[in-house]
């Protein structure tokens, strides 16, 4: 089939490359000049493992292309997938649809053939049904199908959770549409995707739905490590035996930082703005967002008891700054809550993060990016591992700052106390 993926961001990039990986003909589409040369170069603008290797190997065999050229992607194409953004509104919580509406206004005056038209955006309920408005102005209700096709991919885990999804979820009531999808979807479905077909709203309120009801797994976690912490019980062990129960299942209630990146926070309040429309009232999601939003707070409040309350001229170390493992991305990473307070209290912060400088903390003198661990650690007073990087894994602290003794407090419970305390050093964790 020929696809067209319109924004080359993480849903896009990851999606098209993949599809193409399955035998399709793909061209990814950008408004980004720069981005889309980069591309073709085989320069991956994101940190994803594996991405780069499949980019290359099917832009060299002619599966996968790059262009600026909107128009001439749509005319040359049979399914339309829009991928562009729709970040919150400044200042609001609503998602803000204007590249939806521009592309779609784009697609409207291109469609030369029957095409069918998804959003693999996350976009909230009745969004389909305004780009069919848009795209009827000027086209024949049989010159198109407007479907709901939403991701489930993880950054990070995006490849490997394209090519074996738990479900493949398209919504639509056009019978023709959904048959062609189904065949495209074929080669994942014979790997064991379940597959549903709904309608078009259903599709879309199931992506916020699950993005929601995850966030609030984590956070009800959450809350249960801070009554862990007063009642000396271990987290992990409630954790696993919460999730030995099939109805609840262990996946997604790993206590830790508050959970950020460029979904959760931002679909759990634009779900809310949809069903306000609605005039219905998700209270349980309105508290995960406040729980949420006080997680850094209940941290800090941490870091102050560990240091006695004597932030000023301590060095702290942040091992891993952006929202989670396996990926560049700082969007709502809890390191930006967490750095800008401790440096207001006086503090001094080193961090190494795998994926590098972060240009997030340019404006503070206080903040100085190392290169390697070693360095990182190297007369700190507290080490913070904020993310769970492989890479902090199995480190030697006794060993690679000799004589020098720091506090840890992990806050992935990536290491045993046992262990680090062996080592002479004093060890926090999360819920425990
Ligand atoms: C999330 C969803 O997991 C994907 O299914 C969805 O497709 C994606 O949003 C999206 O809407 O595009 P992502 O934001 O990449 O994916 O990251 P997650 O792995 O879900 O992690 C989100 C946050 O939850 C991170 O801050 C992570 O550290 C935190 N988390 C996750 C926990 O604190 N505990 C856990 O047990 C799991």
């Amino acid at each position: 089939m020929k696809l067209c993926m319109i924004g080359t961001g993480y849903v896009g990039l990851v999606s098209g490359v993949c599809f193409a990986d399955l035998g399709n003909d793909v061209i990814c589409v950008d408004n980004n000049v720069d981005k889309i040369n980069l591309l073709k170069k085989g320069k991956i603008p994101i940190y994803e493992p594996g991405l780069s290797e499949l980019v290359i190997k099917n832009f060299k065999n002619k599966k996968l292309n790059f262009s600026t050229d909107l128009k001439k992607s749509i005319k040359d194409s049979d399914i339309i997938f829009i991928c562009v953004g729709t970040p919150t509104k400044k200042g609001g919580s609503s998602a803000d649809l204007s590249q939806i509406y521009k592309v779609s206004k784009e697609i409207s005056s291109s469609i030369n053939k029957f095409k069918i038209i998804i959003t693999k955006s996350t976009v909230p309920v009745t969004t389909g049904d305004e780009i069919e408005k848009i795209l009827s102005k000027k086209n024949s209700k049989k010159k198109f199908s407007v479907v709901s096709n939403p991701e489930f991919l993880r950054e990070g885990e995006a490849i490997r959770d394209f090519v074996y999804p738990d479900r493949v979820v398209i919504g639509t009531n056009d019978k023709k549409a959904g048959r062609i999808l189904k065949n495209l979807y074929t080669p994942l479905i014979s790997k064991g995707a379940s597959y549903l077909q709904t309608s078009r709203r259903a599709a879309e309120l199931i992506k916020y739905a699950s993005n929601a009801f995850l966030a609030t797994k984590i956070t009800f976690i959450n809350e249960i490590a801070n009554l862990c912490e007063k009642t000396n019980i271990n987290v992990e062990d409630i954790s696993i035996g919460m999730g030995l129960d099939k109805r609840i299942g262990s996946r997604f209630l790993r206590a830790g930082p508050a959970y950020g990146g460029s979904c959760f926070p931002k679909d759990t309040k634009a779900i809310i703005t949809t069903a306000d429309k609605f005039k219905t009232n998700l209270s349980v999601i309105k508290s995960v967002i406040k729980s949420n939003e006080n997680r850094s707070k209940i941290l800090l409040d941490r870091i102050n008891r560990i240091l006695n309350r004597k932030i000023k001229n301590k060095i702290i170390t942040f091992l891993g700054v952006t929202f989670k493992a396996n990926t560049d991305d700082m969007r709502d990473s809890s390191s930006l809550k967490m750095i800008p307070w401790l440096l207001k209290k006086g503090a001094i912060i080193k961090y190494f993060d795998p994926t590098g400088y972060k240009t997030e903390f340019k404006k503070f003198k206080n903040v100085i990016n190392k290169t390697s661990i070693k360095d990182a650690v190297h007369r700190a007073d507290l080490v913070i591992i904020h993310t769970e990087w492989n890479d902090f894994k199995s480190i030697n602290f006794k060993s690679l700052v000799k004589g020098k003794k720091f506090m840890i407090f992990d806050m992935r419970n990536i290491y045993s106390a046992s262990k680090i305390k062996d080592q002479g050093l004093k060890y926090f964790s999360v819920g425990k």
